[in-house]
């Protein structure tokens, strides 16, 4: 299958690095690449490409026109308050009867249900696996593997700058010496208060009710209450009672309504939810036939990321 990359960063290029790895098994080319600043490039041949970059095409519809790719993967910067331009460019593969694999998770917070009905008119498939927890399975974990099952609900730890901060905290040091810490791992955005404030937990979280649940929310939507409060001294104390605060993420079924909720909730540490540190996390799905059942990602990196976004692929074409 022809692949043509919308973004070619810390993703796009460990995506690149995971074909070349896996190219004996599968058939996956990446035959065009189209960036912000970089430009774009066409003809490519596969493997790790260093690509030769052109001048950037003018518009995203006419590198996708020009690439002769079948599957268009949209890797482009998440802008969390819209989820554009990545939308349009969604949009523009579906117009052309292109699939669609993103790991950005803005257009299933704000756009999911529309997406999802121009894929199907378009008679494509769409796939977004790596939006939430990185690669681990949660959407295709839901289609693939709990058939004829209702998710009534779900819960999650699910941000990993706001672990951070807290367990910083719990070390005796200040919020801002956490934020920084998180910072130099690599895990906060330049602007922190995206996660400290639940934004980026209400992104996730609406994206799992749009999928999930067919809910239509956007982030704006989301009950959200951030970690700002927390104070070292009140962390502490909580540690004392062998409890810890965990920025968590609801969603759930109130009145035929789903309702999604982002809050710091103190749990008993032998909580599963309060169990998973630092960079893991965890979701569980609350459904009608399978009870509680969830999925935990240790540490993920980048490659992680990539790899949903390959097995989302594997998927496409296991479906067509
Ligand atoms: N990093 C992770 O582990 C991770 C995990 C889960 C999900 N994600 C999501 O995956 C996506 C990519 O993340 P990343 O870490 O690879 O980001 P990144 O390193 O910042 O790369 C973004 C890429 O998108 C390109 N781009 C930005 N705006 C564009 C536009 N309007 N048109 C065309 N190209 C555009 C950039 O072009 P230039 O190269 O020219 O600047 C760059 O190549 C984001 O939505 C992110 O939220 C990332």
């Amino acid at each position: 299958m022809k692949l043509a990359l919308i973004g070619y960063g810390n993703v796009g290029r460990a995506f690149a690095r995971l074909l070349d790895a896996r190219r004996s098994t599968f058939p996956f080319r990446i035959v065009a690449i189209h960036t912000a600043r970089h430009g774009s490039a066409y003809g490519l041949r596969g493997g790790v490409p260093a690509p030769p970059f052109g001048p950037p095409a003018d518009s995203v519809e006419e590198f996708l026109d020009q690439s002769r790719a079948e599957v268009a993967v949209e890797l482009t910067t998440l802008n969390p308050a819209t989820g554009e331009p990545a939308i349009g460019h969604i949009r523009a593969a579906f117009a052309r009867r292109m699939h669609v694999i993103t790991a950005n998770k803005g257009p299933i917070a704000h756009a999911f249900a529309s997406l999802r009905e121009e894929a199907e008119r378009a008679l494509v498939e769409f796939r977004y696996e790596s939006t939430v927890m990185d690669g681990a399975p949660v959407f295709n974990m839901v289609r693939n593997n709990l058939p004829g099952v209702r998710v009534l609900g779900f819960t999650g730890a699910l941000n990993s700058t706001s672990k951070l901060v807290i367990d910083a905290m719990r070390r005796g040091l200040s919020f801002d010496d956490g934020v920084r810490e998180a910072q130099k791992m690599g895990v906060a955005e330049a602007d922190a208060s995206y996660d400290t404030d639940g934004w980026d937990s209400a992104a996730k979280g609406a994206a799992l009710a749009n999928v999930l649940m067919d809910a239509r929310v956007t982030p704006l939507d989301v009950e959200r209450r951030g970690i700002g409060r927390l104070t070292p001294e009140r962390v502490r104390e909580l540690a004392g009672n062998r409890k810890r605060p965990v920025l968590i993420t609801r969603g759930r079924l109130s009145g035929g309504k789903v309702k999604v909720r982002v809050r710091a909730e103190v749990l008993d540490e032998t909580d599963p939810l309060a169990t998973v540190q630092g960079t893991s996390n965890i979701i569980l799905f609350h459904t009608d036939l399978m009870g509680t059942v969830g999925t935990v990602s240790i540490e993920p990196g980048v490659e992680q990321t990539a790899y949903g976004v390959f097995s989302d692929l594997i998927d496409i074409a296991k479906t067509i």
